[in-house]
This record gives C-alpha cells, sequence and structure tokens, in this order.
C-alpha cells in the first residue's frame, strides 16, 4: 500500500472507491444497537468482501470491533504481516499440518471433532503451551460443526484435553434474514441447551456468539457476547426485508470507470459479440473499459445498467472480458471521459449492487467478492482520499525495480 495522489489511475479507468468513514458509520450504528456488552468480531475474508482486508480491518478496529475473522490461515497471515495483531478466529477447517502457524502468527482454530482436538491438545503439550480454540455447533445450518446429538459428550472430552484453553462456542445461523423467525428460534434452542448442559457438566466459554449481520439486526437474542459482523460492516443489508430495522447502513463501495469512447451509430447496427443488440434508431454509444474480468457479469448483458451524468444508462450487447457499451442517446453532452458508475451513487442517481444482483440471480455478497482484485481500491478516510491498493501497478513497479 503506498501513498499517492488521488486521482492517479492504473493502466485504464476503471477503479473502487472504499470510503472506510462509512465502515466506522456502520460499526457505530450496531454498536448503539446492541449496546456496550456485547463484541463486535470483523468479518474480512475473501479479502473483505472484496473491499481489501487490511483496511477494512484496521478501521474496524479503530470503530468498536475487538477482533477479526477469517475463512483460512492465509488469510489471516495477510493481516498479521500487515500490522494487525487483533485476535483472529479462522471459521473454516484447519488442517493440523498447519498447527506451527497457528501459533507462529497466533490465530485462533475452529474446531469441531474430537480428533483435531486431541492432535491440537498433543502439539500444545509437545510445545509446552496452551492455545485457544472456538467450538462450532451445527444446529442447522448443515455446514461443519458437532452435531447436537454428539456435541457435550465431545466437548468435556475436549475440555478434559491438555494445553487447550476454549475460548469461545459457536453456531451459525442458516436463515436468520427470514421474517419467520421459526427456524432461527430452534437454532438458538438448540444451542442454548447445548451451553447449558456443558455448564451444568462445569464446561463454561467466555465468548458465545451466533449472529451474523442478519441475526444481529432481527434477532436480539442471538447477540449473546459477540456478533460476527459481515456484509453490514460494508454497509449492505443481508437482505432487503432487513431496512428499516433500527440499522442504517451506508455502502463503503462505489465501483466507478469513465467514457472511453463516445459514436453516434445508425440504425440497424450491432453491439458486440454475437450481434444480440442491433439499435432501433441512431444511437449514442459510449464504450467502458470494465468487463466481467473484472467482476461486472456477462448476465448483466442487455439488462444492466450504469450511471452517468447522474442518469441511468443501459448496457447493450454483450458484455465482454474488459469492455461494455451503453446507450447514452438520452443523457445530453455526453464525453469522452465522463465518469461512469457502476455500483453507487452519482448526482442523485443510483444503481445498487443489489439491483444488479437481483438481474443476474445472486446476492450482493457474490457480486461485492467478484470484484477482481485488477481493479484498484482506493481509499477515503475522513472525508479526503487516503491510500490506494493497485495490484497490477504495483506489479509493474515490482518488474521494473
Ligand atoms: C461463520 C460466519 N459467521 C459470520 C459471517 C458473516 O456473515 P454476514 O456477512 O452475513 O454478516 C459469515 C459469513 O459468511 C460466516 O461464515
Amino acid at each position: 500500500m503506498r501513498q499517492i495522489m488521488y486521482p492517479s489511475f492504473s493502466a485504464r479507468p476503471a477503479w473502487a472507491e472504499i470510503n472506510l468513514d462509512h465502515i466506522a458509520h456502520n460499526l457505530r450504528q450496531f454498536r448503539q444497537q446492541i449496546g456496550p456488552a456485547t463484541k463486535i468480531m470483523a468479518v474480512v475474508k475473501a479479502d473483505g468482501y472484496g473491499h481489501g482486508a487490511v483496511k477494512v480491518a484496521e478501521t474496524a478496529m479503530r470503530s468498536g470491533a475487538s477482533s477479526l475473522a477469517v475463512a483460512f490461515v492465509e488469510e489471516a497471515i495477510a493481516l498479521r504481516r500487515a500490522g494487525l495483531d487483533a485476535p483472529i478466529l479462522l471459521f473454516g477447517y484447519t488442517d493440523p499440518a498447519q498447527f506451527p502457524i497457528l501459533v507462529h502468527y497466533k490465530l485462533t482454530p475452529t474446531v469441531f471433532g474430537f480428533d483435531t482436538a486431541l492432535e491440537y491438545s498433543e502439539f500444545a503439550v509437545d510445545h509446552d503451551t496452551v492455545l485457544p480454540l472456538h467450538l462450532k455447533i451445527d444446529t442447522g445450518m448443515g455446514r461443519i460443526g458437532l452435531l447436537p446429538d454428539e456435541a457435550v459428550e465431545v466437548i468435556v472430552r475436549i475440555s478434559r484435553l491438555p494445553g487447550l484453553k476454549i475460548e469461545g462456542i459457536y453456531t451459525h445461523l442458516a436463515a436468520a434474514e427470514e421474517n419467520d423467525l421459526t427456524y432461527t428460534r430452534e437454532q438458538l434452542m438448540l444451542f442454548n441447551r447445548i451451553i447449558d448442559s456443558c455448564t451444568y457438566k462445569g464446561v463454561t466459554f467466555p465468548l458465545v456468539h451466533a449472529a451474523n449481520s442478519a441475526a444481529a439486526i432481527n434477532h436480539p437474542s442471538a447477540r449473546y457476547n459477540l456478533v460476527r459482523l459481515g456484509i453490514a460492516m460494508y454497509g449492505c443489508y443481508p437482505a432487503p426485508n432487513l431496512q428499516g430495522k433500527g440499522i442504517d447502513l451506508i455502502p463503503a463501495l462505489t465501483f466507478k470507470s469513465k467514457v472511453v469512447l463516445v459514436k453516434e451509430v445508425p440504425v440497424g447496427s450491432a453491439i458486440s459479440y454475437g450481434c444480440t443488440f442491433r439499435t432501433t434508431k441512431d444511437t449514442l454509444v459510449a464504450t467502458v473499459p470494465v468487463g466481467y474480468a473484472d467482476g461486472f457479469s456477462r448476465l448483466l448483458s442487455n439488462k444492466g445498467h450504469v450511471l452517468i451524468r447522474g442518469c441511468r444508462a443501459p448496457v447493450i450487447g454483450i458484455v465482454c472480458m474488459d469492455q461494455l457499451m451503453i446507450d447514452v442517446s438520452h443523457i445530453p453532452g455526453v464525453r469522452l471521459n465522463d465518469e461512469v458508475v457502476i455500483y453507487g451513487r452519482q448526482s442523485g442517481g443510483h444503481v445498487s449492487i443489489e439491483e444488479a444482483a437481483d438481474q443476474v440471480g445472486t446476492i450482493n455478497y457474490e457480486l461485492l467478492c467478484a470484484l477482481d482484485k485488477r481493479i484498484p481500491r482506493y481509499y477515503f478516510e475522513e472525508g479526503k482520499f487516503s491510500s490506494v491498493c493497485d495490484i497490477i501497478k504495483d506489479r509493474i513497479i515490482s518488474i521494473n525495480s
């Protein structure tokens, strides 16, 4: 990460602006709602849902989070190497071959089987140390975790292993965003029953957690003493029905580009691969240097919209790997270098990532994660540009130096 003057684009004008003040705002919203006693774990896996894990993690730790979570060891190492020293929980499976890395980088694994716990314990004893872990219970997600029938017995056995410190117990909710609360209530009942039985048998847990963003908004009883915030921290609602429930989110990411060509084409002109679009009138077409390799789905061909001069412009023809075309006939004065907003707001106009996700039959999470690394991330803090992460440019600099 280098400090450079904004704007300074890489080879082509296509970039994402990440407003870290919005991430801080979103976390403050939760802090107000959940009160001071419940901790916040900032979920920064998948490179911070495409926003850049390091910058998001730094902001989150300054804005009320007390720990971080990623999916696997390598994601955590990147955070440590960037200087983050907060506790980091690994949500996924950690292979015992990686235990030395856990110790070296002070990472906390999720454990959901006795055999892994035993190997972890033996490793701890061999190295004359005590190692932390969180236990995971599968109360109905059907993904990873101890099953309810075995959980109490296995947890009690794990608790007796030397060299281990059970720092937390958690479960993951499968349907926390739904208006019908029944399934989540059943999951929480199972989870509570397991915790109560463990407590009765003398096993207690400093941290108890179940809530992702949806549950943190929708199910106060799922908050326990820690919530794990992902999508909402980035300013996106986990589902549309969760808007207006007391948490006012602002998206942190705006995806932008610039017009690289404006041309008038006659009626009947074909646009892009396969000639799937033919103009029905003389048309003003603008070319935008963003394509599916950047994360703008090809399924938005002849469907999606972008903003230019605050107006919506339809994508015409097939989205190419690195470029797309829009009809700007209805927008006065469109010129070369005009700013194009692909997801976000511009002069009163708005194209949300949720709208694009709907059009391609997916969710905002997937489109955020799909934003390719070749799109530089420009960070804004305290209302002004602060830094850039531009992997392609960094690569060129390292080749030249
Ligand atoms: C175990 C776990 N907890 C919390 C989260 C965060 O979820 P969300 O982004 O919906 O807040 C995730 C993300 O998938 C997860 O896997």
